[in-house]
């Protein structure tokens, strides 16, 4: 990845462009867009092409693409779908780098071959697609507005990437209303060729974006994407709207990971995970866009809150709880600053309380003071609207404070009340001043501000780098302790008697040779051996039927638990053999397993798979029979780092199990951590499997360990 190609950057920063259809009349999108061009005053040259000739808005038309005398950087393409694929040729002759397919009727409507010729074509001559059904590109580097949306696209400093056309073309709109301007705004359509990865590398290093939007639907190529985010989020916010929350998207698969791994679950852990904002609506993007492009980043965690009313202070701190902005606490600190601002009556304990009296000057000066307090490193600015207000006084204190801010640390302002106010934040918000007029979306936009702050620090004390196997989280590494031929030899069994699935005694030999604890056990084929192997592992112990042909073994009758000595083992063995005999006399049974009979702890899960979008993915969550009801895991692309697995351990809601509650002594996160690097050692070097899970992982208390009672391990067939 070294920034984007040459021809994504003349796709944002095009010497000549070439209108493929374009008409002389006004109703067509051929008129359109070169009516945009020219009407945003591009820089470059803009030819269109139409076999009539003549002249369109004053511009000479070309009759083909080969009559024209300069470089032609983009051919935007508005001709009807049938006549795609013979332009290309034309194009490939005129030196055209880009291909910009506005025309719809494509893979949307079930036509795949045809763009996939056009891509095909377009490549063979090194030329990139973008689209095709898109509405076009603006780039605000050379004014260019190459679409058929609105003519007047406010520049700035937002870029966005959008998979919907319509959204997209109300986005300008949209944006233009809030004072957001735009670096870029790309419609990807099909993403035939061109994806949000390609264009990304541009707007990473472009001077001109200071914050990425991007509005998706579906990811194809998730794990290039990944790459590309994880590098976009160190220099800029990336915002991200991804429609479709619902559980549609999942597939029936063989395993709790994979049915917990709902398309949206993993897109939002991911996203976490590459440190993007995931916004809830089009409104909140917009917000945390406004609010992230005005302020500076803050040098630390501490925020305080200053309010003329006690209400709005108590919003403001649930909403901080919510979004994860920590309050400043030293009370004595708060005191010695804001004592002489607040009256008896009021707080000096964050948030301050002015109290209803405050004046606009008192106001400005408890801002003032925080400003100057370097311990705190972000102000909430609550005001609601009170008697006599003077709109002018505060219109003037909030911008002489808030430039006052901009090199020292990042100032929500909040005013909330009547007309006078909204008129306050509209005139304010035209000079760029980023004011809200309710307290959740304000601290949304710091919560959003902060999640970027933390995701930059921690990348900076740790950055990505795999999580060793033998890692506990903090402590030393211990040494690769992974017996990678043993793992092959059980993989090339299996699938040598054509399974996609391992057994229960190779999944535990499987565990064994990655070095993952599991319970003691052997697989007895007489009564004899049953009874020698009770004595050797001890008592209690559990038996189970080991046949290829009974998947379901309690269904079956094939489990016995707790066995407490000689006599009952017997008895079960006799049991089991029966049962699984009446339950399918075909059945080919290979013996029964004695096992360690597992001591109660907190059940958790770890699971990976290759996911088809994302590739390989880790998945940690509360585990036993209800994990599918509780849906309680967190997901993270592989390879993660100790800080990421510990992110995945302490993020699920049950993460208080772990630490212990009611007086219980906390348990053994450090091997939970160990155990999720072995398990994506396995997913990560053995390329034969496909998905891996330990359900339930039994954990113990800390420094006693885990056990994974249940592995299962699913492996792809011969040659695939
Ligand atoms: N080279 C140059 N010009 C050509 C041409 C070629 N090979 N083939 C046709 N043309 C000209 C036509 O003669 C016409 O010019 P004219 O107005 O002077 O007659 C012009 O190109 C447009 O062709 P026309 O057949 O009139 O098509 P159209 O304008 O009705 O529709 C599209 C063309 C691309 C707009 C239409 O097919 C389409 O896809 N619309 C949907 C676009 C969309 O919604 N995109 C997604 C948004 S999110």
């Amino acid at each position: 990845m070294d920034g984007p190609s040459e021809n994504i950057r003349l796709l944002f920063e095009p010497r000549g462009v070439a209108v493929v259809g374009a008409s002389a009349n006004p109703a067509k999108i051929g008129f359109q867009v070169v009516n945009n061009l020219r009407a945003g005053g591009y820089q470059g040259r803009i030819f269109p092409v139409n076999p009539r000739g003549g002249e369109i808005l004053g511009l000479a038309v070309y009759r083909s693409l080969l009559d024209i005398d300069g470089p032609v950087d983009i051919a935007c393409l508005v001709i009807p779908a049938g006549r795609v694929l013979e332009v290309v040729a034309d194009c490939a002759q005129a030196g055209v780098k880009n291909l910009v397919v506005i025309t719809s009727g494509f893979a949307e409507i079930g036509n795949a071959e045809l763009e996939k010729r056009i891509v095909a074509a377009a490549a063979a001559h090194g030329m990139r697609v973008l689209g095709p059904n898109i509405f076009g590109i603006y780039s605000s580097n050379c004014r260019m507005n190459a679409t058929f949306g609105p003519k007047d696209i406010k520049p700035g400093q937002v870029a966005i990437i959008t998979q919907s056309g319509a959204i997209g073309v109300a986005m300008i709109g949209k944006t233009a209303t809030e004072n957001i301007g735009l670096s870029a705004i790309v419609s990807v359509g099909n993403t035939s060729d061109i994806d949000e990865a390609d264009l990304l590398e541009y707007l990473i290093e472009d001077q001109t974006t200071k914050i990425i939007l991007m509005y998706i639907e579906g990811v194809k190529d998730g794990q290039r994407l990944i790459q590309v985010l994880n590098k976009a989020t160190r220099e800029k916010p990336v915002i991200v709207i991804k429609a479709g929350r619902s559980q549609r998207g999942a597939v029936a698969v063989a395993s709790h990971t994979g049915s917990l791994a709902g398309a949206d679950a993993i897109f939002d852990d991911i996203m976490r995970q590459c440190g993007v904002l995931r916004a809830e609506s089009i409104q909140e993007a917009l917000d945390w866009s406004m609010f992230l492009s005005a302020v500076p980043q803050p040098k630390g965690e501490n925020a305080v809150i200053v309010t003329n009313g006690g209400g709005m202070g108590v919003l403001a701190t649930d909403a901080c709880e919510k979004f994860g902005v920590e309050l400043y606490a030293d009370i004595d600190t708060l005191d010695r600053v804001f004592s002489g601002f607040v009256p008896a009556f009021g707080s000096t304990k964050n948030p301050i309380d002015l109290t209803g009296g405050a004046t606009v000057e008192d106001y400005a000066a408890v801002i003032q003071a925080s400003l100057e307090q370097e311990e705190f490193h972000s102000i909430l600015a609550l005001f609601c609207e009170t008697a006599g207000l003077d709109e002018e006084s505060m219109m003037r204190v909030i911008e002489e404070k808030f430039l006052a801010s901009l090199t020292i640390k990042p100032i929500v302002f909040i005013l909330f009340g009547g007309e006078k106010m909204e008129r306050c934040a509209q005139e304010l918000a035209r000079k760029k001043i980023p004011v809200f007029t309710e307290v959740v979306s304000a601290v949304s936009a710091l919560g959003a501000l902060y999640r970027g702050f933390h995701h930059r620090v921690s990348y900076q004390t740790m950055p990505a780098q795999p999580l060793p196997a033998g890692s506990t989280g903090s402590g030393p590494v211990a040494e690769d302790d992974f017996d990678d031929g043993v793992v092959e030899e059980i993989i090339r069994g299996a699938q040598a008697d054509g399974r996609s699935f391992l057994l229960a005694p190779e999944a535990s030999a499987l565990m064994q040779a990655a070095n993952i604890p599991m319970p003691r056990s052997r697989v007895a084929k007489s009564l004899a051996e049953a009874e020698a192997f009770a004595e050797e592992i001890g008592y209690p112990v559990v038996m189970k039927i080991v046949s290829k042909d009974i998947l379901h073994k309690s269904d079956a009758g094939g489990v016995a638990l707790d066995l407490l000595d000689r006599t009952e083992v017997l008895t079960a063995y006799q049991a089991i053999e029966h049962n699984c005999r009446v339950y399918n006399n075909k059945a080919r049974i290979e013996g029964i397993e004695v096992c360690q009979m597992v001591r109660p702890g907190t059940e958790t899960i770890i699971g990976a798979q290759r996911n088809k979008v994302f590739g390989p993915v880790l998945m940690f969550g509360l585990g036993g029979i209800y994990v599918e009801v509780m849906k309680d895991v967190s997901f993270r692309s592989l390879p993660v780092n100790p800080r990421q697995a510990f992110e995945m351990v302490s993020e699920i809601k049950s993460f208080p199990l772990l630490m212990g509650v009611r007086g219980e002594a906390q348990k053994d996160i450090p091997q939970i951590i160990a155990i999720m690097g072995k398990i994506s050692k396995l997913i990560l070097r053995c390329q034969e499997i496909t998905d891996v899970e330990v359900n339930p992982l039994m954990v113990y208390r800390r420094g006693e360990g885990c056990l994974a009672v249940d592995a299962r391990i699913l492996i792809s067939k011969p040659g695939r």
